[in-house]
């Protein structure tokens, strides 16, 4: 009984790190769950402005005359959370200087790839969903990855 108990506690031990280390590899992959993010109406801003930035859920929301795209924070280098500047009307990665335009397409540094994207809803009201979790990678910007507004 004692040897079976034991055995138990190790099985269980055993899967429950397993479980650990999973979660941890997926965390390190960026990979989180899908959550809907509302962007009120106001919030979202106007084509050719500053992107809307959502700091918690780590999103850029900009609207090109094209439409709405959605970028994870997470430079496609390395994986440092980019930030928006303003005088230079592009996104910056800190970390080795990876740069973006406003379709999110690499403009400078080592960055592969654009950044990726996260899927958008437009409501009736003109506020917008933002699901993030999962993203798209994209080797290019085309016009039919924008969310018109209307
Ligand atoms: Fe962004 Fe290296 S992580 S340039």
């Amino acid at each position: 009984m004692e040897l079976n108990r034991r055995r138990f506690l190790t099985l269980s031990s055993g899967l429950l790190a397993s479980a650990f280390l999973s979660g941890c590899m997926s965390m390190e992959r960026g990979e989180r769950e899908p959550k809907d993010v509302a962007v009120e109406a106001d919030q979202v801003p106007d084509p050719g402005n500053a992107p809307f930035y959502n700091q918690s859920e780590r999103f850029f929301l900009i609207h090109n005359d094209d439409g709405l795209l959605a970028f994870s924070t997470r430079c496609t280098h390395q994986g440092c959370n980019v930030g928006w500047q303003a005088g230079n009307d592009q996104f910056h990665c800190p970390c080795h200087g990876s740069s973006f335009n406003r379709f999110g397409e690499q403009s400078g540094g080592p960055a592969p790839r654009p950044l990726d994207l996260f899927a958008i809803a437009v409501n009736d009201d003109g506020s917008v969903i933002v699901t993030t979790g999962p993203t798209t990678e994209r080797r290019e910007y085309r016009p039919d990855q924008a969310v018109p507004l209307t």
